[in-house]
């Protein structure tokens, strides 16, 4: 076994800002839109997209763990690619890149997502990260006609399930396990995982999930209310103090979509033009509906917000103005506490690469990021 630093896991680099993709295993990725250019999700854009990040330095790719997608024009996130597949076949196809599986607890046993996370942390030279869910969406949990637990319940489960596969991943006997929840006898997996401990994250935004992640996670990704910047910073420095206390470090990472363009006018008129001319507003209804009645996360007032950033990219926060404003907001976040941002944009291979282009040295530039040697 070597620890996370030998292997140079790039999580845990010292980029004041840290960079990942997200959502482009799914079929539209995070915008619920029908204008042109948006994410059919192929399987080559899947590995064009992530060896155009790895070679840009960027820290991570995370899949949307989805099973079922929304009624509406788009259909949106109607097709998906299963999340340790996924990170399985991009761990084979890139070379410095953390891939992530999202992985709904209580819809599979821990004993065999312990072992698939093992082995593609050995696919990947080290490079797996775990980011562990319990689910919010209940059309999903019927499908596997699975147990709907009550919201805090759902997290009393992840825990136990954690800690089950955790043993799995650094006890070399084998053991009994007698469990609230989970029962076996002479439990044993080998081989052990490269990183020791296996990274994880947890994108519980309730009290009781940010207590989850402070408490089992190396990571959070929070989605943060934007009431004002002042309580998001409070909300962001909650959940490392919490960690703290419990002796652990947790990095806040937050999901933000971006529309970038020459100039301010030019991206707010492309946002208005994606989401108010073309957005698919039924899907959006269909999301606030099952988010506000199956999470905890948001009130009522704050969903009816939402609703305009769902189609948008899903809720996530907004990077939308010129390279220079955008790399200005990054500060902003940083100075809040956010240690990495998990992009997504309604053409990721186009957009991806302009922000590659003429954002990513200006990060370097503002000290957000070390300079990383780009290919041409
Ligand atoms: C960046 C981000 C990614 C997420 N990815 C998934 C996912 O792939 N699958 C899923 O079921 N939930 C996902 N969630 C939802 C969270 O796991 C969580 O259920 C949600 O934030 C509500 O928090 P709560 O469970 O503490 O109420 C994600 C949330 C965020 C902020």
């Amino acid at each position: 076994m070597v620890d996370q630093g030998a292997v140079g896991n790039p999580l845990f680099n010292d980029n004041r800002m840290k960079l990942g993709i997200m959502a482009f295993n799914c079929s539209h990725g995070s915008t619920a839109t029908t204008a042109p250019g948006t994410w059919p999700m192929t399987w080559p854009d899947n590995v064009a997209l992530a060896q155009m990040a790895d070679a840009a330095g960027f820290e991570a790719l995370l899949p949307v763990g989805r099973w079922k997608g929304y009624p509406g024009s788009t259909n949106f996130n109607n097709r998906t690619f299963e999340s340790f597949t996924w990170a399985a076949g991009l761990g084979a196809l890139t070379r410095r890149i953390a891939v992530l599986a999202t992985v709904h607890a209580p819809l599979i046993h821990p004993v065999t997502a312990a072992k698939q996370a093992v082995t593609i942390d050995h696919i990947s030279g080290g490079r797996f990260v775990m980011n562990l869910v319990v689910g919010w969406n209940k059309v999903e949990f019927e499908m596997f006609g699975a147990e709907w637990r009550g919201h805090d319940r759902r997290y009393e489960y992840a825990a136990e399930w954690l800690d089950l596969a955790r043993r799995l991943w650094s006890e070399e006997a084998a053991f009994d396990y007698a469990g609230e929840f989970f029962h076996g006898k002479a439990l044993w997996s080998q081989p052990k995982p490269l990183q020791c401990p296996l990274p994880t994250m947890n994108a519980g935004s309730s009290p009781t999930g940010q207590r989850f992640s402070a408490s089992h996670c190396d990571m959070n990704f929070a989605m943060l209310r934007q009431k004002d910047p002042a309580s998001d910073k409070v909300q962001i420095a909650q959940l490392k103090a919490m960690a703290a206390e419990l002796g652990r470090r947790s990095q806040c990472w937050i999901h933000a979509y971006v529309v970038c363009r020459p100039t301010e006018k030019e991206a707010r008129d492309y946002l208005d033009f994606y989401v108010r001319e073309r957005g698919d507003w039924e899907a959006a209804r269909h999301m606030l509906r099952v988010f506000g009645q199956q999470s905890e996360t948001l009130d009522k007032a704050s969903l009816e917000a939402f609703q305009f950033h769902f189609i948008a990219g899903h809720g996530a926060y907004p990077l939308v103005g010129t390279p220079a404003t955008i790399v200005a907001d990054m500060d902003r976040l940083s100075a809040m506490g956010v240690d990495g941002i998990l992009l997504s944009w309604v053409d990721y291979l186009g957009e991806g690469r302009q922000w590659i282009r003429e954002v990513l040295p200006l990060m370097e530039q503002a000290g957000q990021r070390r300079p990383f040697p780009r290919a041409g």
